[in-house]
C-alpha cells in the first residue's frame, strides 16, 4: 500500500508524518515543487521510525510524480497559505492553478487513488480537483469538518473541563466564516451539551470556532498546520482501514440537504471506497437557513473559479 502527500509544507509533511506514525502504508512518498524540500522532510521524518517504531517507509521527491504511481490515497496540500487579514477564498487565484495541475499529475500516475484535497480555499479547490479528475465524486473529497469540529470539541473540553475523548460534534457547510457547528447534534458522552452549558456560553464558542483558523493565523502569521495535518491523516486512516467513520467530509451534492452541484461539509460514512454515504439530518429551519447561507458563499467562490476558465 502506497500513500502520497502532494505539498511538503507545514500541513503536508504534518500529515506524512503523523500517517508513517500510524503505519497507515508501507510507503509514504511526499511531494513538492521546492528543490529538495520534500526529500529533508522525508528523510527527518523516517528518521523518526527507529525512535517512534514504525517501519512505514517515507521517501521524497522534487516535481516527480513517477514514484507516485499506484497511490490508494492522495492528499493534495498544495498551495499558498493564508496570511493575516486575508481570507481563504483570497487564495483562489494562485491556487486554483496548483490544484489543478497537481491533481493532472496525481491521476496520470494513480488513476484509481481516493484524493483527499486539503488546499484552500477547501470546498472550491475540492470541486477545482473533481473537474480536473473527471472520477466518481465519492473518490474526491476534502477536509474541513474534522478539522473544525476538533477546534470545536477543543474549546469545549477546555470550557468543561472535561476530556476533548468524549466529546462528539458535528457541523456543515463550507470551511470558513459561514461554517455551521451544530449544538444540537453535540454531546458530551452521549448527553446533549446544553445540560452543561448556558446558550450563550455554547454560541461563544460556535463563533470562536468558525474564526478558529484565524485565530491561528493571527497568531502564527501563517495557518495552522499540526490539527489540519492530524485530521487529514483521520481521513487517510477511515479509507484504508476502512473504518467506516461518521465524520464531517466535504463531498459533493446531488440534492442531499436540498443543494445540488457543490462541494459542501456533511456528515458521511467514510470508508475503502471514499465518501460511502452521505448522513442527511433533520436541520430546523435556523439550521438549514445557516446551510444555504453557507452553501450561497461557497457557490459565490465557485463562480469565480468558472469565470476563470480553467476548463473551458
Ligand atoms: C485552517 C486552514 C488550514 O483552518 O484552513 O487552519
Amino acid at each position: 500500500m502506497k500513500i502520497t502527500v502532494i505539498g511538503a509544507g507545514n500541513v503536508g509533511a504534518t500529515c506524512a508524518n503523523v500517517i508513517a506514525h500510524k503505519e497507515l502504508a508501507n510507503e509514504v512518498i511526499l511531494i513538492d515543487i521546492k528543490e529538495g524540500i520534500a526529500e529533508g522532510k522525508a528523510l527527518d521524518i523516517w528518521q523518526t521510525a527507529p525512535v517512534n517504531m514504525y517501519d512505514s517507509r517515507v521517501k521524497g521527491f522534487t516535481n516527480n510524480y513517477e514514484p507516485t504511481a499506484g497511490s490508494s490515497v492522495v492528499v493534495i496540500t498544495s498551495g499558498l497559505p493564508r496570511k493575516p487579514g486575508m481570507s481563504r477564498d483570497d487564495l483562489i487565484a494562485t491556487n486554483a492553478g496548483i490544484v489543478k495541475s497537481v491533481t493532472e499529475n496525481v491521476v496520470r500516475y494513480s488513476p484509481d487513488a481516493i484524493i483527499i484535497v486539503v488546499s484552500n480555499p477547501l470546498d472550491v479547490m475540492t470541486y477545482c480537483a473533481y473537474l480536473t479528475a473527471r472520477t466518481d465524486s465519492r473518490r474526491v473529497m476534502g477536509m474541513a469538518g474534522i478539522l473544525d469540529t476538533a477546534r470545536y470539541r477543543a474549546f469545549l473540553a477546555e470550557e468543561l473541563g472535561v476530556s476533548p475523548k468524549e466529546i462528539q460534534a458535528m457541523l456543515l457547510g463550507g470551511h470558513g466564516d459561514t461554517m455551521v457547528p451544530l449544538p444540537r447534534y453535540t454531546t458530551i458522552s452521549g448527553i446533549p451539551v446544553s445540560e452543561f452549558l448556558p446558550e450563550e456560553r455554547i454560541q461563544a464558542i460556535v463563533e470562536r470556532t468558525k474564526k478558529g483558523g484565524g485565530e491561528l493565523v493571527n497568531l502564527m502569521g501563517t495557518s495552522a498546520w499540526y490539527a489540519p495535518g492530524a485530521a487529514a491523516a483521520q481521513m487517510v486512516e477511515a479509507i484504508v482501514r476502512d473504518q467506516k467513520r461518521v465524520v464531517p467530509v466535504c463531498a459533493w451534492l446531488t440534492g442531499e440537504y436540498g443543494l445540488e452541484n457543490i462541494y459542501l461539509g456533511v456528515p458521511v460514512v467514510l470508508g475503502k471506497n471514499g465518501v460511502e454515504k452521505i448522513i442527511e439530518l433533520k436541520l430546523n429551519d435556523g439550521e438549514m437557513d445557516l446551510l444555504r447561507k453557507s452553501a450561497a458563499a461557497v457557490k459565490e467562490v465557485c463562480d469565480v473559479l468558472d469565470g476563470m476558465k480553467l476548463f473551458a
